[in-house]
């Protein structure tokens, strides 16, 4: 089921998500929900805040940059209650977008590689290591279920120039080609 992607503005977006255990009720289909609602707008990262839920999970497949590196081809995976044990390395920047901030896109710095424990969809413990814009996909969604959104790292200056534009996002006064639900509508 394609679940409505939460918009710029809705405070869920903002807060600190909570852990979960392993019988967190329907929690297989919440996962295939959110498969099915990523690749319906065509992103390669959901988190369960961008769907409502203020829960530590996030699912990422980055296959659509395959073409810019073939490492990303099998680049799946569900993450549940992670944390980032490590970051390193020097800052790079990358154009980063969101589901829930559609038409805009702003260039963010961040440390290409992170380490990561985390949980698969079946709870059993993982640690990895990525880089390049893997560990950038990762860390944006990491961000979100830490209330944590892309804007937040870019200069007040750039932020105040978008202050109309991210308005409009959270009316709903933007185009858009899946289901979102806009807290100011
Ligand atoms: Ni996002």
């Amino acid at each position: 089921m394609i679940l409505p992607i939460v918009a710029y503005g809705d405070p869920v977006l903002k807060k600190e998500a909570e852990e979960i255990e392993e019988d967190y009720p329907f929690l297989k289909e919440l996962i295939d929900n959110m498969y099915e609602t990523m690749y319906n707008a065509e992103g390669v990262g959901l988190a369960a805040p961008q769907i409502g839920k203020s829960i530590r999970l996030f699912i990422v497949d980055a296959s659509p940059f395959e073409e810019d590196e073939p490492s990303l081809k099998d680049f799946k995976r569900t993450f549940i209650n992670p944390i980032i044990v490590e970051e390193e390395g020097e800052e790079w920047s990358f154009n980063e977008g969101c589901l829930s901030i559609p038409g805009i896109r702003e260039n963010v710095s961040r440390q290409p590689k992170i380490v990561i424990e985390y949980m698969d969809e079946n709870f059993n413990i993982v640690e990895e290591e990525f880089e390049g814009i893997a560990a950038r996909i990762i860390q944006h969604e990491y961000d979100h279920i830490e209330g944590i959104l892309f804007t937040d790292h870019i200069s007040p200056l750039k932020r105040r120039l978008l202050k109309g534009r991210l308005n409009n996002i959270s009316k709903g006064n933007v185009k858009v080609n899946y289901r979102m639900k806009f807290p100011k509508s």
